[in-house]
């Protein structure tokens, strides 16, 4: 498999080359893996033109065009199968085994939305609740919010993107998208296939890698009438300030939690943890960070972890023994590496891992972490791992929610009382019981609480956000 040397742009449906700007940088090796054009605020500004000129046209596709356009998608995913699990693995460093898994997640997320693109029902109300109604009745549809914006992050290039594209076009938004600039390719090949449909109208679309200082557009310009980003709170909290009138939809991180209780079945347990805060290097808003362990079982699940863990085999992503490549970048691995050296100089224990070789980090396990330790508080997002013990259920629901965070929470545990008192008491957007925090489904509704966001993504949930209902009220004389 071989990438091309160079990539354009996608500027109103149309691919353009205005430069060759950006190096791409195939992570496992360093080396530039391919360049693509970068878009300047004039192409940016260009775009959004192109955008409000197309809302129109792109709210009168009928359903089953915009079906089409999405089943097509569907189609040429699938054929280009090996194509974009190659480039995520390069891009990204992502393992083949875990890019594969990502390019079938992004094949459900397009199929899904081919789905929901017939199923934008209204409802009609009874409006005569009292005698000053009588006759009157009510409707409302969903009717597309207009020109949208996207910013997606690096760790799933394809699938994450794929959460604004797809159900933009499900419901009837013209959208510019800027894909993060560390891996750009997902989101132009999306575009590639995207401009092979002549019935998105001119303006439906543009992908638009951009360096941050340069998309201030994105953020800023009132034409734009939602706001949805994916990536870290910081950055999301502080476009949010900046966005004006339109809506924002965030989808940031976490330092998401697992209970094991005493009667789970740790075998399962085990696979399902290391794979919830290793897979990918740990880089998922949803990875377990906090593992949280009944005393009764604790020295011997922290045992298996601990084997478990040494096995886990690093070195290239292209590899298919590989289950540990990279991290994004060296320097996001050594802000890792000194979170851990912080927590074990304050007094936490190394139980396996912790050594770095550039933007290799070894899969690591840490206990006794003092709970201000950046390592608990923020997100990790890498292979790092805490420890810690509970012995009331109460006490281990209340460490879940000792957070900022609040997006997903994993449980094990058959205890049906428990999972429901759960769910009822942890500050999260879900919970996933006998599986991992990590554990998506993309037509499930997703998304966070408190630091982790606003809105929910899952096609349906984010057709919801990119619509405004319109209601119709009829006197019948
Ligand atoms: C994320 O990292 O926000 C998304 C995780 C996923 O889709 O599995």
């Amino acid at each position: 498999m071989k990438l091309k040397d160079v990539y354009p742009l996608y500027l109103n449906n149309k691919a353009v080359q205005p430069n060759t700007d950006l190096d791409v940088i195939d992570k496992f090796t360093g080396e530039v893996a391919f360049r693509t054009a970068l878009a300047t605020p004039d192409v940016i500004d260009e775009a959004i033109a192109g955008a409000v000129r197309a809302a129109e046209p792109m709210a009168r596709l009928a359903s089953f065009e915009k079906r089409d356009v999405l089943t097509h998608c569907v189609t040429r995913f699938q054929e280009r199968f090996d194509e974009l699990a190659y480039a995520l693995c390069v891009e990204a460093g992502k393992p083949i085994a875990d890019s594969e898994g990502e390019v079938t997640r992004l094949i459900d997320t397009f199929r899904i939305a081919a789905e929901e693109a017939t199923r934008n029902y209204g409802e009609v109300q009874p409006l005569d609740i009292s005698a000053r109604a009588k006759g009157y009745m009510g409707m409302w549809k969903r009717v597309p919010i207009g020109p949208c914006s996207f910013i997606s992050p690096f760790n799933f290039p394809l699938n994450l993107a794929a959460h604004k594209i797809a159900p933009a076009i499900a419901i009837g938004c013209p959208f510019v998208m800027k894909p993060a600039s560390l891996t750009p390719l997902g989101a132009i090949i999306m575009g590639e296939v995207l401009a092979e449909c002549d019935i998105l109208p001119e303006g439906a679309f543009s992908i638009l890698p951009a360096t941050r200082a340069g998309a201030d557009l994105f953020t800023t310009d009132e034409r734009l009438k939602l706001l949805s980003f994916t990536g870290s709170p910081g950055v999301g909290w502080d476009l949010k300030a900046k966005a004006g009138k339109k809506k924002v939809v965030l989808e940031l991180g976490g330092n998401a939690a697992v209970i094991v209780d005493k009667d789970a079945d740790l075998d399962h347990a085990l696979a399902r943890i290391i794979f919830g805060a290793f897979y990918q290097s740990g880089q998922s808003c949803i990875g377990v960070q906090r593992i949280i362990i009944h005393a009764d079982i604790y020295d011997k699940f922290r045992a298996m972890l601990v084997e478990k863990t040494k096995t886990l085999v690093a070195g290239d992503p292209k590899d298919r023994k590989t289950f540990i490549g990279p991290m994004i970048s060296e320097k996001e691995a050594a802000r890792l590496d000194g979170w851990i050296a912080e927590a074990v100089a304050n007094g936490a224990k190394l139980l396996v891992g912790g050594k770095r070789e550039g933007a290799m980090l070894e899969a690591t396990l840490l206990e006794e972490v003092d709970r201000g330790a950046r390592a608990y508080r923020e997100e990790a997002f890498g292979p790092v791992a805490i420890l810690s013990k509970f012995t009331d259920w109460d006490q281990a629901l209340a460490e879940v929610n000792d957070s900022k965070f609040g997006l997903q929470a994993g449980l094990f545990t058959r205890d049906i009382h428990k999972v429901l008192d759960a769910w009822d008491h942890l500050d999260v957007g879900g919970i996933v019981v006998n599986d991992v925090s990590s554990y998506r489904v993309d037509n499930m509704p997703y998304g966070g609480v408190k630091d982790s966001g606003l809105g929910r993504e899952g096609i349906r949930f984010a057709m919801e956000d990119m619509s405004e209902i319109r209601n119709l009220v009829i006197r019948r004389t």
